[in-house]
C-alpha cells in the first residue's frame, strides 16, 4: 500500500464517480419506449385510417345508387278518383308537458284537411299520457275543424297547420271578403288555442266542459300516465253523413285513443302504441294504408296523400311496395343550421340511396305503410291489393258498438301469446323498433320508397340546444349499434334478402357508434405527436404525401358540393363538420361505452334531460346561432377538453417549430399534422368563444372551463412522460 500510496496520493481525487450498472441496459430500453412510442402512435394511426376506410367503403354504396321518384297526382285522381284507398292517419303523443296539446292538434288539424276525400280518411290520435287534457284539445280541435278545413279548402292555403300558416301569415294581403273570413277565422283559432291553454294551465277540465262530452266519463275512475284502462272515443264518425262542416262537407273520422296501461304490464312505448293503434283502426276503419306521424310533424303539403297513394297504386310495381318513407324535416332551423339537424345531404343523398337498392328505412315518422305488409304479410309475386272492399267493412255498427270492440283490442293483454311485436306489427325489444321493422318487412320481401318531394312534405321542431341535440344522437346511435350486434344485422339478417348494398346502406347508421373511436384517435393523438414533434405523416417532400393531400382535398371538395347542392350555406356546411365532430366524440362514443357495457351486464351512463321549457332567451340565441352549452354535462367537458386540448397542442407545435434547429425541416416533417390541429382549432372556435368570451346562460359553465384546461393540460403532459420519460 505504501508504494501505491506514495506519490499519487496528493493527486488522487476525493471523490470518484461510478456509472449506474444497467445504464447502458436503460439507454435501450429508453430507445425503445420512444421508438415504441411512435411506433404506437404509428400503429393507431393506421388501425384509424383502416376504420375510416372501410366505414368509408361501407358509405359508398348508397352515394353509389341514389335515385328520384315522381308521382303524377293527375294521372292518378284521372284514373282513380273514385277508387281512391283509405288512408289511416296515425299521430302518437306521449305526455301533454312536454309536447303541448295546441301542437298536437295542430299536427292533428294538417292532417284532417288533406286534399283527400274525407270520408276516406281517418285520423287517430294515440295518447300514451292518458291525459283529459289532450282528450279535451282533441274535441276543440273536432269543433274547430269544421270551420278550418273548409277554410283550406276554399281559399287554397298551404300550410294546413294552424299554428305554422299563422306563423307564417300574420296579417292578410287580399282582398276584403277573403279577409274577413280569415281574421274570423284567425280570431275562432286564437280562441280555441287560449282555451287549451288555459286548461292546460290549470291542469283540470271545468264542470261545464265535462258535462259536454261522454268521453269524460272514462277519467272519473283513476287514471295515471302508467295505470288506466283503455279508452277509445270516436269524435268524428266520418261514415255518418250527417257530420258535416259549416259548408256541409263531410269530414274526416277522428278517433283518440289512449291503450290500456299497467304497471305490471311492459308497455313497449311507441312501438306498443303504434300496434295497438293498428288494431283499433283495423276495428273502426281498417283502411289499407297507414300514415305515422310524430305528434310534432304538420303536413306541409296538403297533396301528399294524392302522391303517396300513386306508389301504391301504379300498375307496374305498386303491389310491391310495403312502405314509403319520406324523410324528417324541420321547421326550425335557422339559415347555417348550428345543430346539423336539416341533414340535407344525408336526405338527399344517402336515404335516397339505400331507397336506390329498394329498402328505403323506415325511421319511425313521417312513413306510409301497406297495412298488410306492416301487419306480417309475406310478399308473394302474385300478391294484388283490393284496395275497394276493406273500407266497407263496418258499416252496420254504430259508433259505440266500435269503441267498446275496440277497447279489447287496446287492452295489455290482448298482445299476450300472440305474434303482435314478433312478427306483426312494430317489433319489440330494440330501442330503434322502427329501423328493425323496416328491415323486416324488407325481408318478407317487400320493396320500400324512398320519396323526397322538393316542397316537403312533413316538418316537424328541431331542438334548440346542444344537449338535446346529442343526447338524442346517442341514444339513436346506441339503438343502431345494438342493432348491429344482435341477430337482425343485416348482413346476417337481410343475407339473401336484401341487396348488399342495402345491407351496407343500413351500416352506415347502425355503425356510428363504432366510427367514434378512430374519431377520437385522429382528434387526439396527431396533435399530441405534433407537440412532441413526433411526424406521423408523410413529409412534404415524400411521395406519400401526395395521396393524403389528395384524398383530403377530395373528400372535402366533394362534401362541400354535396351541401351547396342541397341549398346550404357554405356556413352551414362549416357548421355541420363541427356538429359532426363533436357528435362523434360525444355521443357516439357513449353509445359504444353503453352498448359495450350492457353486452357484458354493467351499469350504463344515464343522461337526464330535464324537460326543458325553451326560454325566450334559448331562443334568441337559437335564432343568433350561438351554440346553447349552458349545462355541465360530461358531453360539454369532452367537448371543451378536446377543443383546449387542440389549441394547446396547435400553440406547442408552432413554438416546437419555431425553436427547432432546422426549421425548415420540422415543418416539413409535421406540416399535416399543424394543418390538421389548426383545422381543429378553427373548427372549434364557437367552443372557445363559449368558454372564454361569451357571457350569456349558454356559454360552457366555469366549472367545465378549469376541468377541461386541466385535463388537456395533463393529456399535454402525459405521452411525454410515455415517450420522452427516459430523458434525463
Ligand atoms: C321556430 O322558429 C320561429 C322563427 O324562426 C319562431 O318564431 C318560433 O317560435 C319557433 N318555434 C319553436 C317551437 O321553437
Ligand atoms: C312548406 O310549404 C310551403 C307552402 O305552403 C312552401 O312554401 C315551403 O317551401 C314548404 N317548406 C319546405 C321546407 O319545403
Amino acid at each position: 500500500m505504501g508504494k501505491e500510496g506514495g506519490g499519487d496520493e496528493d493527486a488522487a481525487p476525493l471523490f470518484e464517480t461510478k456509472e449506474g450498472r444497467f445504464r447502458g441496459a436503460y439507454k435501450v430500453f429508453a430507445s425503445t419506449v420512444f421508438v415504441a412510442g411512435r411506433y404506437w402512435a404509428w400503429i393507431g394511426m393506421f388501425m384509424a385510417e383502416l376504420c375510416f376506410g372501410l366505414y368509408w367503403i361501407v358509405t359508398q354504396s348508397v352515394r353509389l345508387n341514389p335515385v328520384s321518384h315522381h308521382p303524377f297526382k293527375q294521372r292518378l285522381s284521372y284514373r282513380y278518383e273514385d277508387k281512391l284507398p283509405g288512408v289511416d292517419i296515425f299521430v302518437c303523443t306521449a305526455d301533454p308537458k312536454i309536447e303541448p296539446p295546441t301542437l298536437v292538434i295542430s299536427t292533428v288539424l294538417s292532417a284532417m284537411a288533406y286534399n283527400y276525400p274525407p270520408e276516406k280518411l281517418s285520423i287517430y290520435l294515440s295518447d300514451d299520457g292518458g291525459s283529459q287534457l289532450t282528450f279535451y284539445a282533441l274535441l276543440e280541435a273536432a269543433s274547430f275543424s269544421k270551420h278550418w278545413i273548409p277554410f283550406c279548402k276554399k281559399f287554397m292555403l298551404e300550410p294546413r297547420s294552424p299554428a305554422a300558416y299563422f306563423a307564417r301569415h300574420s296579417t292578410v294581403t287580399h282582398d276584403i271578403a277573403y279577409s274577413q273570413e280569415w281574421l274570423a277565422i284567425k280570431k275562432l283559432y286564437e280562441e280555441m288555442k287560449n282555451r287549451i291553454d288555459s286548461v292546460v294551465e290549470i291542469g283540470k277540465i271545468p264542470k261545464e266542459v265535462r258535462d259536454h262530452h261522454k268521453g269524460f266519463l272514462e277519467w272519473n275512475s283513476k287514471v295515471t300516465k302508467q295505470d288506466h284502462q283503455s279508452i277509445v272515443q270516436i269524435i268524428i264518425d266520418g261514415r255518418d253523413k250527417a257530420v258535416v262542416d259549416i259548408d256541409g262537407g263531410r269530414l274526416p273520422t277522428l278517433v283518440y285513443m289512449a291503450r290500456e296501461k299497467r304497471p305490471q304490464w311492459p308497455h313497449h312505448f311507441k312501438a306498443g302504441a303504434e300496434n295497438a293503434l293498428i288494431r283499433v283502426s283495423s276495428e273502426i276503419s281498417n283502411a289499407p294504408l297507414i300514415l305515422n306521424l310524430d305528434c310534432d310533424m304538420y303536413a306541409n303539403d296538403s297533396d301528399t296523400v294524392r302522391e303517396a297513394v300513386c306508389f301504391f297504386m301504379d300498375e307496374r310495381k305498386g303491389h310491391e311496395i310495403g312502405f314509403l318513407s319520406f324523410p324528417q324535416n324541420f321547421d326550425n332551423i335557422t339559415k347555417n343550421d348550428i345543430y346539423g339537424c336539416s341533414c340535407s345531404v344525408v336526405n338527399k343523398f344517402e336515404l335516397a340511396g339505400v331507397g336506390g337498392y329498394g329498402a328505403a328505412l323506415y325511421c319511425g315518422t313521417a312513413c306510409f305503410h301497406r297495412r298488410e305488409s306492416l301487419c306480417g304479410k309475406v310478399y308473394s309475386k302474385d300478391y294484388r291489393a283490393e284496395w275497394e272492399t276493406e273500407a266497407t267493412k263496418n258499416t252496420d255498427k254504430t259508433s259505440n258498438e266500435l269503441e267498446e270492440a275496440s277497447k279489447v283490442l287496446a287492452n295489455c293483454s290482448y298482445e299476450k301469446d300472440t305474434q303482435w311485436g314478433k312478427k306483426m306489427g312494430l317489433i319489440y325489444g330494440c330501442s330503434v323498433e322502427d329501423i328493425v321493422t323496416g328491415l323486416a318487412i324488407q325481408c318478407r320481401g317487400w320493396k320500400s320508397l324512398y320519396y323526397n318531394p322538393d316542397r316537403k312534405a312533413f316538418l316537424g321542431i328541431a331542438p334548440t340546444t346542444l344537449d338535446v341535440v346529442l343526447v338524442q344522437f346517442k341514444r339513436w346511435s346506441e339503438g343502431m349499434f345494438q342493432t348491429f350486434v344482435t341477430k337482425y344485422c343485416p348482413f346476417i339478417y337481410g343475407h339473401g334478402k336484401i341487396k348488399l348494398g342495402a345491407q351496407m346502406g343500413y351500416c352506415v347508421y347502425l355503425l356510428w357508434a363504432p366510427v367514434s373511436l378512430p374519431t377520437l384517435y385522429y382528434v387526439i393523438v396527431p396533435p399530441l405527436c405534433l407537440l412532441h414533434g413526433i411526424s406521423l405523416f408523410p413529409e412534404v417532400t415524400s411521395l406519400w404525401f401526395l395521396p393524403f393531400a389528395y384524398v383530403f382535398l377530395a373528400r372535402n371538395a366533394c362534401s362541400i358540393a354535396e351541401a351547396l347542392s342541397c341549398g346550404d350555406t357554405l356556413e352551414a356546411w362549416w357548421n355541420s363538420q363541427r356538429i359532426w365532430l363533436i357528435r362523434r366524440t360525444t355521443s357516439y362514443f357513449f353509445a359504444l361505452i353503453d352498448t359495450i357495457s350492457r353486452q357484458l351486464g354493467l351499469s350504463e351512463t344515464t343522461f337526464v334531460i330535464t324537460a326543458k321549457v325553451v326560454t325566450e332567451d334559448v331562443s334568441r340565441r337559437y335564432e343568433q346561432e350561438d351554440i346553447e352549452f349552458g349545462s355541465s354535462s360530461i358531453m360539454s367537458t369532452i367537448v371543451a377538453t378536446l377543443a383546449m386540448l387542440n389549441l394547446f397542442t396547435l400553440l406547442g407545435g408552432i413554438t416546437m417549430i419555431a425553436m427547432a434547429i432546422d426549421r425548415l425541416k420540422a415543418l416539413e416533417q409535421l406540416i399535416l399534422q399543424l394543418i390538421l390541429a389548426l383545422l381543429l382549432v378553427m373548427v372549434n372556435i364557437p367552443v372557445y368563444q363559449a368558454l372564454f368570451i361569451r357571457h350569456d346562460k349558454g356559454r360552457i359553465p366555469s366549472s367545465v372551463m378549469f376541468k377541461s384546461i386541466v385535463l388537456a393540460s395533463l393529456a399535454c403532459l402525459m405521452p411525454f412522460i410515455f415517450t420522452h420519460g427516459c430523458i434525463f
